[in-house]
């Protein structure tokens, strides 16, 4: 049976009718934006994080942006930031006037180091957003012990926990996306920023509505960028359920072990101590192509990610600088996500496995 890359719509099933009295809750209350759901999210996802506030905005994009204009950050800085990750990592910083400053990554965990991050440090580096990629969790601690500011972006990372906490509680602040297929998701765009600053909090607040806290002064040039009602109500349906789907995922990173897949490619390893909720399943292998093809042939899902990393892309030229990233070059050339969910069953671990082991790779 063909294994599907991700399943969003089985875990949500036995949800269908609390959502959709959330749904109608909110329908008829007639109060769409900044009201009571948003609030109560905001409040059950600062617990649910163990951070002081939750801020909800209007996708894990605006959440980067924000939580760096928060910081202060602004033309004539730079931010660290990973290239191998999602684009928006990345483009989240121009628009604060500052310059992106690429730094690598190990890409046994795909997430920076504070080695890496310390390469790409200036006079002029105002931030690091350190990319919890895939799930994995990279070490904030140590990189904040560099003396700059962090920003987490949890946006694939909702789940996962490290003994010093979980992402959202682990930096300065923290970035987060409700994009459908995040391990989080609404049924649209959101996000939102989590911190324990109070100072940090009430910016952020006031930078999602156009820089003001009454709607009668205005003390900076802000956003139009919130969670809406609908999809706080989705949300709050969906968080107590986030730790079982995160040990779900968990469960099926196990399957994958336990059918012998790391005999076969090399596999995801979780940074110290971390247990991430596997977002994405991605493993590395030189014959990632062939490897795409079986899966292919099979029926299963797959998917590359990254293979331009985001120093390489058109719009980011003039930022990438002569930076060697090549612990980025080698995770761009031999990623291949293959399938991961909540619900992913031993028997459909032990399919996928038996499909990559039938190409006979000799070696990772
Ligand atoms: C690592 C990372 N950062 C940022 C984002 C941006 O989130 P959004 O799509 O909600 O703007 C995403 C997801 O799309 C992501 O995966």
């Amino acid at each position: 049976m063909p294994v599907p890359l991700f399943d969003t719509s089985t875990p949500l099933a036995p949800l269908r009718a609390e959502i959709d009295a959330a749904i109608a809750g909110v329908v008829d209350s007639a109060k769409f934006i900044l009201g009571p759901e948003v609030g109560a999210f905001e409040r059950e996802f600062a617990a649910y994080c163990g951070a002081g506030h939750a801020i909800g905005v209007a996708n894990g994009t605006d959440a980067l942006t924000i939580a760096l204009r928060a910081l202060g950050v602004g033309p004539g800085d730079e931010v660290v930031v990973p290239s191998f990750t999602f684009y928006a990592s990345a483009e989240a910083i121009p628009p604060t006037g500052a310059r992106p400053v690429f730094c690598d990554i190990d890409p046994e965990t795909f997430c920076v180091t504070p080695e890496s991050v310390r390469a790409a440090l200036t006079p002029r580096t105002k931030a690091v957003i350190v990319v919890h990629l895939f799930g994995n969790v990279a070490p904030v601690a140590e990189i904040e012990a560099l003396g700059v500011p962090v920003i987490e972006d949890a946006a694939q990372a909702a789940g996962s926990t490290t003994p010093a906490g979980r992402p959202g509680a682990l930096g300065s602040l923290a970035t987060f996306s409700f994009f459908p297929s995040k391990n989080l998701g609404g049924f649209g765009d959101g996000g939102a920023i989590t911190t324990s600053d109070d100072e940090l909090a009430e910016r952020v607040r006031m930078l999602r509505f156009h820089g003001s806290r009454d709607k009668v002064t205005y003390e900076h040039i802000g956003y139009n960028s919130r969670l809406d009602e609908l999809q706080a109500a989705i949300l709050r349906v969906q968080l107590p359920h986030l730790d079982g789907w995160a040990d779900g995922r968990r469960a099926a990173g196990r399957h994958y072990e336990e059918a012998g897949l790391g005999e076969l490619v090399a596999l995801p390893v979780p940074t110290d101590g971390a247990q991430p909720a596997w977002h994405l399943y991605v493993v590395r292998s030189e014959r990632a192509d062939d490897v795409a093809a079986a899966l292919r042939e099979a029926g299963h899902g797959h998917k590359v990610y990254y293979r331009t990393p985001v120093h390489e892309q058109p719009a980011m030229r003039e930022y990438a600088g002569d930076a060697e990233l090549p612990g980025t070059a080698e995770a761009a050339r031999t990623h291949l996500a293959i399938p991961m969910s909540p619900v992913l069953s031993a028997e459909q671990a032990a399919e996928v496995t038996e499909t990559v082991r039938a190409l006979d790779l000799a070696v990772r």
